[in-house]
């Protein structure tokens, strides 16, 4: 018996995908329980480069299951690109993915609505990714969403048919028969709906919790947590960043990480880590472990800075205590960490980092309370070290 999250400890584009893309080869299940085409992971694997929203990473382990669970509002259209692009590299979905009847679908009217609601909300817009998320959510909370089970008996619907099963009963078997089950969390539990940086969040619920919700799963069944976080921060869309870098910088940043929206195409906010905001996401979740994600990006800087604390005034405040408002006048204060010369992408163990960035783990790793046990130092499945 085992259930695995993978859940993002920040605004999302922590490199999930990988991670579960690596741990999705032992996996008999992986699924999406939230969340739907705002979402995107890019899977880089001997077939190719594939930017998925909705199909869980776990469709290239031939033998894993990939379900979507009720939690997840689905768009056609995306799933429906997503299955031909999957279609022309040759990778089956009949009897390995399935839709759950309860999960809700994305209308093309609440897409619409996504954009007016933005337009109406003028300086403050919060950035959506326009694929009618919060719309189709306030839809299912008002009553009047579409579930799949009525949308497959529709002549746009028609094509889900082969997939829809439900899934309840399929995850709880597979509980029973000690399956190893592993859930890919899409965004960052800092756009969690109850606990991100409201109203500059997403519409569902990130948090680990929410897989008995929206998936079925017992809370007291999942027996590992992987947070993930990126060795620095970004953001995309609207809302408070505490450790943004709007100077040259930033724009380094995002030019070596490849910072752009995989959903949207949009520059992705960068800046250095955020460890007053990861420190609260960590005892929020409370991950078994931690990955980091793009190490390499940090090679060759002579000096690595870290947020360590918020300030107002001449107050020290924390990340739970503080309002939206506040969180966007923020003071931070780093501690600034030695560099490291030379490349770290093809570094293969721990042991052959060099002894700046190990520092650098260490000190992520004591001043959050959780090990670090997968580094990632580059885009291909095998940039990944394993401590
Ligand atoms: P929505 O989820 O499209 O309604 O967008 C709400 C906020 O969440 C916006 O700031 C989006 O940019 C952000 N967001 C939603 N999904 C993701 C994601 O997967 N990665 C990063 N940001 C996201």
């Amino acid at each position: 018996m085992s259930v695995t999250a993978v859940i993002g400890l920040q605004w999302g584009d922590e490199g999930k995908g990988k991670v579960v893309d690596n741990l999705a080869r032992d996996a008999d299940f992986v699924i999406r329980f939230h969340g739907g085409a705002n979402a995107g992971h890019t899977v880089i694997n001997k077939y190719g480069k594939f930017p998925l929203h909705l199909i869980p990473s776990g469709i290239f382990n031939p033998r894993a299951k990939c379900v979507i669970t009720n939690g997840v509002v689905l768009d056609p259209g995306v799933l429906k690109n997503e299955i031909a692009l999957l279609a022309k590299f040759g990778i089956k979905l009949n009897n390995r993915f399935f839709i759950s009847p309860w999960a809700h679908v994305v209308l093309e009217k609440w897409k619409v609505e996504d954009q007016k609601w933005e337009a109406r909300r003028g300086k403050k817009k919060l950035g959506t990714t326009g694929k009618g998320i919060g719309p189709t959510y306030a839809a299912k909370a008002l009553r009047h969403g579409v579930r799949v089970c009525d949308f497959v008996k529709t002549r746009e619907g028609r094509f889900l048919k082969p997939y829809v099963k439900e899934t309840f009963s399929m995850l709880r078997e597979a509980l029973a028969k000690k399956k190893r089950i592993l859930a890919e969390g899409a965004h960052g539990v800092l756009l969690d709906i109850d606990w991100g940086t409201y109203p500059y969040v997403t519409s569902s619920n990130i948090v680990p919790g929410a897989l008995h919700a929206a998936a079925g799963i017992p809370p007291q069944e999942i027996t590992r947590v992987i947070g993930v976080a990126k060795a620095y921060q970004t953001r995309v869309g609207a809302g408070p960043m505490p450790t943004e870098l709007k100077d040259d910088l930033g724009n380094l940043f995002r030019e070596r990480g490849y910072e752009f929206g995989t959903t949207t195409g949009r520059p992705r906010r960068c800046g250095w880590l955020d460890l007053e905001a990861l420190k609260f996401a960590c005892d929020l979740v409370s991950p078994t472990s931690l990955a980091l994600t793009k190490l390499d990006v940090l090679d060759g800087f002579r000096e690595i800075k870290v947020g360590i604390s918020y300030h107002l005034g001449r107050k020290k405040v924390s990340f739970v205590e503080s309002s939206t408002e506040e969180l966007g006048r923020m003071t931070v204060k780093y501690q600034v960490l030695p560099g490291w010369e030379g490349q770290t992408v093809r570094v293969r163990k721990v042991t052959q980092l060099p002894k700046e960035a190990r520092h650098y783990l260490e000190f992520v790793e004591n001043f959050v309370g959780v090990s670090i046990r997968l580094v990632s130092v580059g885009p291909k499945r095998g940039d990944t070290l394993e401590l």
